[in-house]
């Protein structure tokens, strides 16, 4: 659907997804409309498919065209304070539409809803409902509770919710690639990050349910899941917080045996995962991943900073040092390995040296592709109690500059170091520029266009590229055999 690189990770997705409305088709048994915004990381987009799933099944059926919607819901993020400002215009619309059709309900899901509880029914007048990312399942009551004259509210975390019997209704699908949760919530603490707050304790889901899902999407003709937690590494299945076995009768399930089971899926369904912690990230996920060919050779490690000190600060529970070393590690064992990263500047009492030190760890790593961010303080955090948001917007904004100009050439040099090799690329689907060109994906998660032929999407094929964008390469498919 998109040419660009996408996001692999926690990390937000590409801007022209941010927003765009959901739709399936609709069925005759469905009076009432249900209208889906989605914001944020992958993680909630894959919650809106278990929203339309859970929703579905009381007979609503979903449009594109807000102005009909009987119900419309935006599922929303907090991470950072511009996240929140765009939701809060995003509701300022739909003011006139709700004066114009008074039986509309408007309502609030996923972090932002969680973070602000029942102040947003004060705060937002014209929102009926706020749902937690733990409460969908309730949906369907507090929907008829507002049905019923009342404003509803349920942000209950759960300790144990996984969804994991849900079949999402998989959204907005070219029908080749999908999400597929494999744990929620989080017990990390960053110290900027508010996702623990709204997300809460971190779970992982029956791996049964999710090997199960991973056949149904291959079968369905899928060939490509991104298994998704927001810290994939600290998967576990029957083991206790303190790393007990809970049933002595049942397997023992870590990430890196959660990885063996859905490569054995099938050798033609490819796998990504995100997001990996550095703290966490152990050389047998690494082995796994280069024992297996579908398992897709890209990392996606999210550095924040190159600054022990900082890193400190920041309570990541790593040095610049391990970092350094678990890069070491995957290139150890997989020489060719694409790394991507996430990176923060101007968090608190960050130095010029501390600066540079981010800048020469991006140069030491040379990333195939950053998310970077300015640090935006967040309620209710450690950073937010403890320290002083004391660096300046102009120098947050001058320090995000330099490292979005590094991580430009690195981008490119990577991308124009590709050129010139045959790759197995998965197709996606038709080029966004070109009506007679595919897109696809190679292991590296590279983006790959080339002349249609009579190749299919969601099939694999070898493609000999001869030229490249600063992110795409170009080519044309060929017999010859794939170097990756
Ligand atoms: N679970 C993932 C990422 C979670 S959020 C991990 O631990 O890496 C995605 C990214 O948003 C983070 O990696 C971080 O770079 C950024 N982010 C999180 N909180 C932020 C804040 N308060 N201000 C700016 N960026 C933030
Ligand atoms: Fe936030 Fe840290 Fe958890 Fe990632 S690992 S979601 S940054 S608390
Ligand atoms: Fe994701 Fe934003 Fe929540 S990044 S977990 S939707 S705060």
């Amino acid at each position: 659907m998109i040419d660009s690189p996408r996001g692999s990770g926690h990390e937000l997705l590409d801007e022209s997804l941010q927003g765009a409305p959901i739709v399936v088709p609709s069925q005759p048994t469905h009076t009432r409309k249900l209208y889906l915004e989605s914001y944020g990381c992958q993680m909630n987009f894959s919650d809106s498919e278990i929203v339309v799933s859970i929703l579905d099944a009381a007979g609503f059926a979903t449009t594109r065209d807000e102005t009909e919607a009987d119900l419309i819901l935006l599922n929303t993020c907090a991470i950072r304070e511009n996240a929140e400002q765009r939701v809060r215009g995003r509701l300022r619309q739909f003011k006139s539409a709700k004066a114009e059709r008074p039986h509309l309900v408007v309502g609030v899901l996923g972090c932002m809803a969680e973070r602000l509880k029942e102040s947003l029914l004060e705060q937002e007048k014209l929102v009926d409902l706020v749902v937690g990312p733990d409460a969908y399942r309730d949906l369907p009551n507090l929907v008829e509770q507002v049905n019923g004259g009342q404003k509803a509210v349920n942000v209950l975390l759960s300790r144990e919710e996984t969804y994991a019997e849900i079949s999402p209704v998989r959204l907005d699908t070219n029908g080749v690639t999908a999400f597929i949760s494999i744990m929620r919530g989080c017990d990390n603490m960053c110290s900027f990050c508010v996702v623990p707050f709204t997300r809460g304790r971190e779970r992982s889901r029956d791996p049964g349910s999710i090997v199960r899902e991973a056949h149904e999407l291959f079968e369905a003709g899928y060939r490509e899941v991104t298994l998704l937690g927001q810290n994939v590494d600290s998967y576990k299945w029957n083991l206790d917080i303190k790393g007990q076995v809970k049933d002595p009768d049942q397997p023992v399930v870590r990430f890196a045996e959660l990885m063996e089971l859905v490569a054995q899926v099938n050798p033609e369904l490819r796998i990504r995962f995100s997001t990996s912690h550095p703290k966490d990230m152990t050389d047998d996920v690494l082995h796994v991943m280069a024992k297996y060919e579908n398992l897709c050779k890209y990392v996606h490690l999210p550095v924040q900073s190159g600054n022990t000190e900082v890193l400190k600060r920041m309570n990541r529970g790593y040095t610049r040092e391990w970092y350094l070393d678990r890069m070491a590690a995957i290139r150890r064992i997989m020489p060719e390995c694409a790394i991507s990263t996430d990176v923060m500047t101007g968090f608190c009492g960050e130095t010029e040296e501390e600066h540079a030190d981010t800048l020469s760890l991006m140069e030491s790593v040379r990333y195939e592709m950053a998310y970077m961010f300015k640090y935006s303080e967040r309620p209710r955090t450690l950073a937010e109690r403890k320290f002083e948001n004391d660096i300046p917007e102009e120098v947050k904004s001058r320090r995000l500059k330099e490292i979005m100009d590094l991580q430009r050439i690195h981008g490119t040099a990577r991308t124009l170091a590709q050129k010139g090799r045959v790759y197995r690329v998965l197709i996606e689907g038709t080029s966004k520029k070109r009506d007679d060109q595919y897109f696809g994906r190679n292991t590296f998660n590279n983006v790959v266009v080339f002349p249609k032929g009579d190749a299919q999407t969601g099939t694999y094929v070898n493609v000999q590229t001869h030229e490249c964008t600063a992110a795409t390469l170009i080519g044309e498919m060929t017999e010859a055999k794939a170097d990756a």
